[in-house]
C-alpha cells in the first residue's frame, strides 16, 4: 500500500512541478520591476504605470522618472526637487529647484534656452538672456564695461587690468609680471583645493583627491562637472556610505546596483532578473542566468 503512494505521487511529481512552473511564470509574466527585462510594453506597465519596455528593459517613460520602483512625473522650472534626474527640461538642473543650467537662461515660455551671445538679438527676458559679463543693450546682448567682446562671450582680460595713461612702460611691464604670478598662484591653489560633495570640481583634472570627501569622486552630472559618491557609495548627510546588500533594512536610493528598496518591506530587493549573491548573506544582485529564456 506504501508503495503504492509512493509510486502514484512520484508520477504526479512531474506534473505538479510543471503546475508550478506555469504558475510562477504565469506571475512573471503578470509584472517587471524596473531595470528588469521585458519583451513588450505591458510586461512594464502592467506593474508600473507610466512605464515602457525600451532597450528590452523596464523604464520610465521619457516624461517620468523613476523612484522606488513607480514613475513619477518629471517637474517643471521653479518645482523643488532633490535629483537633476526630476528635472524635466534637458538643459535644468537641480539645485533645491529645478533651474536652468548657468549655460541656459529661462525664457518666456518656461524653457531653458542657451544664453546669446555679444552682437545678437536678446533673448526675452532680455538681461537674463545675454551670456555672463553681457547685458541686452537696447535689442542686442553687449559686454559690460571692461569686459572684451568674442564671438562666444565676455572676456575680462589681465591687460584690461592695468589700462589707463597713468602707468608706464615699465610699470606696465611689472604689473603684467606680478598679475601673471598671480594666475599662476591661483591656478595651483585651484588645483590643490579640495572640493565637497554636489559642488562643482573639473574631471579633466588628473588631481585624483579634488574631492574632499572619502569615497567620493568627479564625474559629469548632467554636464555640470561634481563631486559626488562612487557608485558603490550613497550621499548621506555629506558623507558616502556604502550601499546596502540585499535583505537589508534600507531607504530609497540606498540599495546596490540592481536593486531597490522595497516600500513595503523596506529592505533591498534584487531586480528582475538578478538573484541575491552570494545566497546566505549576499552583498550584490547577480544577473539570473536564463532569464532572457523566460521573455523570448
Ligand atoms: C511579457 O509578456 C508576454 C506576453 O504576456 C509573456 O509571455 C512574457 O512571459 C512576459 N515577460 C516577462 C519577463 O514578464
Ligand atoms: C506586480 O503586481 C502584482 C499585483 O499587484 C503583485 O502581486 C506582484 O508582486 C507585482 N510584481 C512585481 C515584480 O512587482
Ligand atoms: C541598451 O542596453 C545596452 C546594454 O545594457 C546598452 O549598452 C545600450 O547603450 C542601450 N542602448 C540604448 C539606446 O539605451
Ligand atoms: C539691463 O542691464 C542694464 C545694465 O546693467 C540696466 O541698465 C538695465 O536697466 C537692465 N534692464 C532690465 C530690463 O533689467
Ligand atoms: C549700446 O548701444 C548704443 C546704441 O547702438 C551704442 O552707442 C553703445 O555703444 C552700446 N553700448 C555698449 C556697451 O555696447
Amino acid at each position: 500500500m506504501a508503495t503504492l503512494t509512493t509510486i502514484t505521487l512520484l508520477l504526479l511529481f512531474p506534473l505538479v512541478s510543471f503546475y508550478f512552473e506555469v504558475a510562477v511564470a504565469a506571475s512573471a509574466a503578470g509584472g517587471v520591476r524596473l531595470g528588469g527585462a521585458c519583451a513588450i510594453n505591458t510586461n512594464c506597465t502592467v506593474n508600473v504605470t507610466n512605464s515602457e519596455c525600451k532597450n528590452k528593459t523596464c523604464q520610465c517613460l521619457s516624461t517620468f522618472f523613476s523612484q522606488s520602483n513607480t514613475c513619477q512625473a518629471k517637474k517643471a522650472l521653479g518645482t523643488a526637487c532633490k535629483g537633476n534626474v526630476e528635472c524635466s527640461d534637458a538643459n535644468a538642473i537641480c539645485s533645491n529647484n529645478c533651474k536652468c543650467k548657468t549655460s541656459h537662461y529661462k525664457d518666456s515660455t518656461n524653457n531653458c534656452k542657451p544664453r546669446i551671445a555679444p552682437t545678437n538679438t536678446c533673448g526675452n527676458p532680455k538681461n537674463t538672456s545675454c551670456v555672463a559679463n553681457a547685458f541686452c543693450n537696447a535689442t542686442k546682448c553687449a559686454c559690460y564695461k571692461g569686459f572684451e567682446t568674442t564671438k562666444t562671450g565676455c572676456n575680462s582680460l589681465a591687460s584690461s587690468w592695468f589700462e589707463g595713461d597713468s602707468f608706464c612702460f615699465l610699470q606696465d611691464l611689472i604689473a603684467r609680471f606680478v598679475g601673471i604670478w598671480l594666475l599662476f598662484v591661483i591656478n595651483i591653489a585651484e588645483g590643490v583645493e579640495e572640493v565637497a560633495l554636489n559642488k562643482d570640481c573639473d574631471v579633466a583634472q588628473t588631481a585624483s583627491d579634488q574631492c574632499s570627501i572619502a569615497n567620493s569622486e568627479c564625474r559629469d552630472d548632467s554636464g555640470t562637472d561634481k563631486c559626488l559618491c562612487e557608485t558603490t557609495h550613497y550621499a548621506n548627510g555629506g558623507a558616502c556610505v556604502l550601499r546596502k546588500s540585499p535583505k537589508v533594512s534600507c531607504a530609497s536610493g540606498e540599495c546596490v546596483t540592481h536593486a531597490s528598496c522595497d516600500s513595503g518591506t523596506s529592505k533591498c530587493v534584487c531586480d528582475a532578473g538578478y538573484d541575491p549573491s552570494p545566497t546566505i548573506s549576499p552583498t550584490m544582485c547577480k544577473f539570473k542566468l536564463g532569464y532572457n529564456a523566460l521573455v523570448t
